[in-house]
């Protein structure tokens, strides 16, 4: 793994999980790989979860972490080529990633998209352009287009809390008030791809995911028999993809109810917070004892930590 910006750069699943699981089992077995290396952890959104996990992560690992929140402390960023620059742009990312990868060993970036402007969401440009401009690895804190650590946290959150070997896994859209991104849930659907399990995406007509993402997964518009035997459900919301970054459902109808879960096979309760409570799901459910959120985000840890140990062995050849 050169970098990691997208679940399509993970190698070998099952390897990385195993290295995960042994990372959890013992966290500081490789307090010496990360030493006198930095971390550059570049926030251009807001973060709990990722921010955390993955600063501890590294901390396990013995790397330093540098943390800059770009939007309110740095330069402001033009990612145009051949611009002339007389607006309120101050620096290129040419030099600012440059610069940046002087400093760092591995540079790890939240981009959220604008969701106006499809084209140039999909490109994920921040952090291609921080991968085309840095000469050390790079790993995505969630760009536009996908959440790769997160979904490293869901599948091995999926295999600590499988009762079969194929689990039947849901990822269900539910209602938000916010527009919401498509990184989530790609990710997710690019890992169930890849994971052996029985996956089932259903979302009201007209909030189709990308269909480059989704080719080859089935797809329900009927909530309620995608929950029929189901071992997990993953709720997310997001916005839109047609019409892009537009809400054009708040259907209430489609919230994860104590109700739904009862058609499941006792199925674990799944979503990677933060979350809007009795608008995407139920204080019911999210209180009740199917909910596995809490311990879903304390494998951000390990998947983060999986990651960084592979890039750092990586440059150690
Ligand atoms: N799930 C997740 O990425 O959480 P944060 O936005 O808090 O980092």
């Amino acid at each position: 793994m050169k970098h990691y910006t997208s679940v399509d750069h993970i190698e070998d699943l099952d390897e990385l999980l195993l290295l995960a699981k042994n990372i959890k089992s013992d966290p500081y077995t490789n307090q010496s790989l990360g030493k006198n290396k930095t971390l550059g952890l570049l926030f251009f959104n807001p973060s709990l979860r990722t921010r955390l996990s993955t600063q501890k992560a590294a901390a396990n690992l013995g790397m330093n972490c540098i943390t800059m929140n770009l939007n309110n402390e740095g330069w402001s960023l033009e990612f145009e080529d051949g611009v002339v620059m007389n607006g309120d742009k101050s620096e290129h990312i040419k030099e600012a990633a440059q610069v940046i990868s002087q400093y760092c060993d591995i540079i790890a970036i939240r981009s959220f998209p604008g969701l106006t402007n499809k084209e140039k969401d999909e490109k994920d440009y921040v952090i291609n352009s921080f991968v085309k401009y840095t000469s050390v690895p790079v790993i995505s804190l969630e760009g536009a287009t996908e959440h790769p650590l997160q979904a490293l946290a869901d599948i091995l959150t999926i295999q600590e809390y499988k009762t079969k070997r194929k689990p039947k896994v849901v990822l269900t859209w539910a209602p938000h008030p916010k527009a919401l991104p498509h990184a989530v849930p790609n990710s997710f659907v690019k890992m169930m791809q890849l994971a052996d399990v029985d996956f089932v995406i259903t979302h009201p007509q007209g909030y189709e995911l990308n269909p480059e993402v989704t080719k080859g997964s089935t797809i329900s518009h009927n909530q309620e028999e995608a929950f029929k035997g189901a071992d997990f459900i993953y709720a997310k919301n997001w916005s839109n993809y047609n019409d892009y970054g537009k809400i054009t459902s708040q259907d209430a109808s489609w919230m994860v109810t104590t109700e739904k879960m009862e058609l499941t096979n006792h199925a674990k309760f799944m979503h990677c917070l933060p979350v809007r409570r009795n608008q995407i799901v139920t204080d019911a459910v999210l209180d009740g004892e199917s909910s596995i959120v809490i311990p879903q985000a304390n494998n951000r840890t390990y998947a983060a930590q999986a990651v960084l140990t592979q890039l750092l062995k990586n440059g150690n050849k």
